[in-house]
């Protein structure tokens, strides 16, 4: 016989379990995503010491498009499967625009207006292009379930928007991004300055890219060789389309970073022995002159160079690179429209941590956003004018590089040390484990924005979220029954 405490502990522990199991159940329960939702649904509100505003309302994404008059340059990008040959032979089945990935190099002038027309084939999980570092008007920033539908095979969707920054920038699909992306859906933009460059500049665009483990430069795994004359002065374009940071090596010739995110640089000095390490989704545009002996561009871990030489037969030189550019403390300081001791508006803090809970059903440590698992990760809402400041704390052991949509922000301190060097402005900024970063921007560019991790498969597994211009909702739908799935 057991004794009536032994009895009265028993069932004080079934009755402890049965308050756990009905917690943990309902916290199960909570976090299982509806099968369509609205962006504006979900997220914790947050204003960032900022008035309180209504944070949706009736202005609709959907009005917020580009121009509609004559474009200047126009486009047609159709998305299909195909056989993508790399120069060494090995083919891969991707997914593409036009057969080809990276697909066409779409290049413009400053200040035209753009038309693509995008067409689906045959991407049967639909497609959407966004165009990456273009602050275009929120309706024609190609996220799936947020600002459009996705395009389902058979359809088309136009996009307009004034290109009205010079710089390098990048299109990729941003339905199922995750995995669209690394199949191949994605190119390069480029907006030409109106001041065209020195005459004669070999002007090259490189992006760089893995397809399943092997790393490219273009849809090249090899060295690729070119014959460029002393003297020319050249530009490469440095694209990163994966979700990892990617090193490169350039020289033996001194080369200058020109411009960052699409954004010059304010006196860039000439480096020597000294890697870039290029975000996940960055750019980095760079510059030399082309000396009478061979130079060359590597990305480190791959087979895959660009080898320059006068006659285009040499190979490439080995390049030694100690040190790692740092874009905290290089170049001159130029005047800003706001600085580090701005008034802020709304000063927001994103902390990115791993929390063990439930994700749609799923147990596991996920990613957190100011503590909380998507969908309930915070919404910044903004008013149109704000100066907003935003502090991201990287709490993980993984890099994370952080995107925020349609804006570019200046990168105010890093672990607390301001920035020295040149104003340096962002689109995708690199956060190290245990790395604060304060960026500022202005809010002119109203619209529902996504802010995400472009490790995309993080952004996937919940690590992103929404900044909200105050009265402006979107008529679009989330969720495996509206087919729309941005990540
Ligand atoms: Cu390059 Cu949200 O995207
Ligand atoms: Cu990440």
């Amino acid at each position: 016989m057991r004794s009536f405490v032994q009895r009265a502990l028993v069932g004080l522990g079934m009755v402890a379990a049965g308050v756990g199991v009905g917690f943990v159940g309902r916290a199960w329960h909570a976090s299982m995503l509806p099968g369509t939702y609205n962006a504006m649904d979900f997220g914790r509100i947050e204003f960032g010491g900022g008035p309180p505003v209504p944070h949706s309302g009736s202005l609709s994404v959907a009005k917020l498009l580009g121009p509609r008059e004559a474009p200047d340059a126009r486009f047609r990008l159709v998305a299909r499967q195909a056989d993508v040959r790399l120069a060494s032979g090995h083919v891969v089945h991707a997914l593409t625009f036009d057969g080809r990935s990276p697909g066409p190099e779409l290049r413009v002038h400053q200040g035209d207006l753009v038309e693509v027309v995008l067409e689906n084939d045959d991407v049967d999980g639909g497609v959407t292009i966004h165009w990456h570092g273009v602050d275009v008007p929120n309706a024609e920033d190609g996220v799936a379930g947020v600002t459009q539908d996705a395009v389902r095979p058979g359809e088309r969707y136009t996009y307009r928007f004034r290109a009205t920054r010079a710089g390098t920038y990048w299109y990729h699909s941003h339905q199922i991004s995750d995995s669209e992306v690394r199949r191949g859906l994605f190119g390069a933009f480029v907006v030409l300055p109106r001041e065209p460059l020195p005459p004669g500049t070999l002007d090259l665009i490189v992006v760089a890219h893995d397809f399943g483990g092997t790393l490219t430069l273009g849809s090249s795994d090899r060295v690729e060789r070119r014959a460029v004359g002393p003297g020319t002065p050249v530009r490469l374009r440095l694209v990163n389309s994966l979700g990892r940071p990617l090193t490169f090596r350039v020289g033996p010739t001194p080369y200058r970073v020109l411009a960052i995110d699409g954004v010059d640089l304010n006196a860039p000095s000439p480096l020597r022995g000294t890697k870039l390490v290029l975000a996940g989704g960055g750019r980095y545009d760079i510059g030399f002159t082309m000396p009478a002996q061979p130079a060359a561009l590597e990305l480190a871990g791959s087979d895959a160079s660009l080898a320059l030489s006068p006659d285009g037969h040499a190979d490439p030189p080995p390049l030694e690179a100690e040190t790692e550019f740092d874009p905290a403390r290089y170049g001159r300081p130029a005047p800003t429209p706001f600085g580090p001791t701005a008034r802020f508006d709304r000063t927001f803090t994103m902390p990115i941590g791993k929390k063990l809970g439930f994700m749609d059903g799923h147990v596991g440590f996920h990613w957190s956003l100011n503590g909380r698992v998507y969908p309930h990760v915070p919404m910044f809402v903004v008013e149109r004018g704000d100066l907003v400041k935003v502090e991201i704390a990287n709490k993980t052991s993984s890099v994370h590089p952080m995107h925020l949509h349609g804006h570019h922000a200046l990168v105010l301190s890093r672990d607390g040390k301001p920035t020295t060097g040149s104003p340096w402005w962002v689109d995708t900024l690199d956060v190290d484990p245990g790395q604060r970063v304060e960026i500022a921007f202005r809010a002119d560019n109203p619209g529902i924005w996504m802010d995400h991790c472009h490790n995309l498969r993080h952004a996937a597994a919940g690590l992103t979220m929404h900044v909200a211009y105050a009265g402006v909702s979107t008529p679009f739908a989330l969720g495996g029954r509206s087919r729309n799935r941005p990540e």
